[in-house]
């Protein structure tokens, strides 16, 4: 048993995962765009993540675009057999580096071949269709044509799961009228808790919510309350926020993003932090009080 098993399991599809992962997209150049400052570096992240018992790591040819994809395949392919590899589809980049959204089928199945390609896969294990119709927050609006493109991709055998990303509750709702959801992931973080409700409502269903920008985001969080409680224990404000979300539910998978060894080295060690009851109600205290940046 390595240190990061005692972050768990859960499902994920037809796969078990551990519930602490790893999320590639600070491989990419500044703004997710371009290629890394040092190649080198990254592939060491990610061979030294998969090193440490990593199992799930989450990407998208949004990034760079396409050369995190290329990145993980030059650094674990052939991918042993226990690694699940998660990507998303629905955007393209612009040659300034813009978010635009890609949802026509004739997009969508490029979109699923670029992946199956730049990963080096014949069949994607999980693709999340990540809504933009507010590029930031969840927002209403069908999805039922991408997400009938995607279950068709499905029936090819392109895909074998399905997902979905920055969506709202009925949303979810709805898209499970049309194919099984594998997961969901939206924005979610010791100081941005606004699917509180719907974590609880996924895992009674038994559904994996992976949140995005766990540790904040480009500007990871701050607060005196992370910082003193990780002072207290000995730990870092980092990895003290991972262990909230840990123990927050039980559906919880994590993928925290890093370009840096030491900083992967340290997240994953969050597998082995217990936060006492006490210490939880400090920190819930951190949303309800504001008293947190990111
Ligand atoms: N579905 C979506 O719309 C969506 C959107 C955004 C992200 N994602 C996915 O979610 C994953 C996680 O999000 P994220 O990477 O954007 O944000 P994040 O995990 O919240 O934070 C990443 C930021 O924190 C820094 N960091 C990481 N570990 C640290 C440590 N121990 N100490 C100090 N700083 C640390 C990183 O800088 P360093 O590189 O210097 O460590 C980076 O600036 C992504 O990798 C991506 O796979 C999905």
């Amino acid at each position: 048993m390595t240190s990061l098993d005692k972050s768990g399991t859960y499902k994920l599809g037809s796969r078990t995962v551990k519930r602490l992962g790893y999320g590639a997209m600070q491989l990419a150049g500044p703004g997710v765009f371009g290629p890394p400052k040092d190649r080198g570096a990254a592939l060491a992240v990610l061979r030294e993540a998969v090193a440490s018992g990593v199992n799930h790591i989450d990407t998208s040819d949004f990034y760079g675009p396409y050369i995190t994809n290329q990145i993980i395949r030059e650094a674990l392919h052939p991918y042993g057999d226990g690694l699940t590899i998660v990507t998303k589809v629905s955007a393209l980049r612009g040659k300034d580096g813009s978010w635009i959204p890609a949802f026509s089928r004739e997009e969508l199945t490029r979109a699923v071949h670029d992946n199956l390609r730049n990963l080096g896969l014949d069949v994607l294990e999980v693709v999340n269709l990540r809504a933009m119709f507010d590029i930031h927050h969840p927002a209403e609006g069908s999805l039922e044509a991408p997400l009938t493109v995607l279950a068709d991709l499905q029936q090819q055998g392109l895909i074998r799961h399905i997902g979905l990303s920055n969506v709202t509750s009925s949303q979810i709702a709805d898209g499970r009228e049309l194919c099984e959801i594998a997961c969901v992931q939206n924005y979610y973080n010791l100081a941005h808790r606004h699917d509180d409700a719907l974590i609880h409502e996924l895992a009674q269903q038994g559904i994996p919510y992976v949140p995005f920008f766990p540790l904040g985001g480009f500007t990871p969080l701050q607060s005196s309350t992370l910082s003193d409680v990780a002072r207290r224990l000995g730990a870092t404000p980092m990895q003290v926020a991972l262990a909230w979300l840990l123990q927050r539910a039980p559906n919880i998978l994590l993928i925290p993003g890093t370009s840096s060894v030491a900083h992967l080295r340290e997240n994953l060690a969050a597998a082995e932090l217990t936060l006492s009851q006490q210490i939880l109600s400090e920190l819930d205290g951190i949303a309800a009080g504001g008293t947190a940046s990111t």
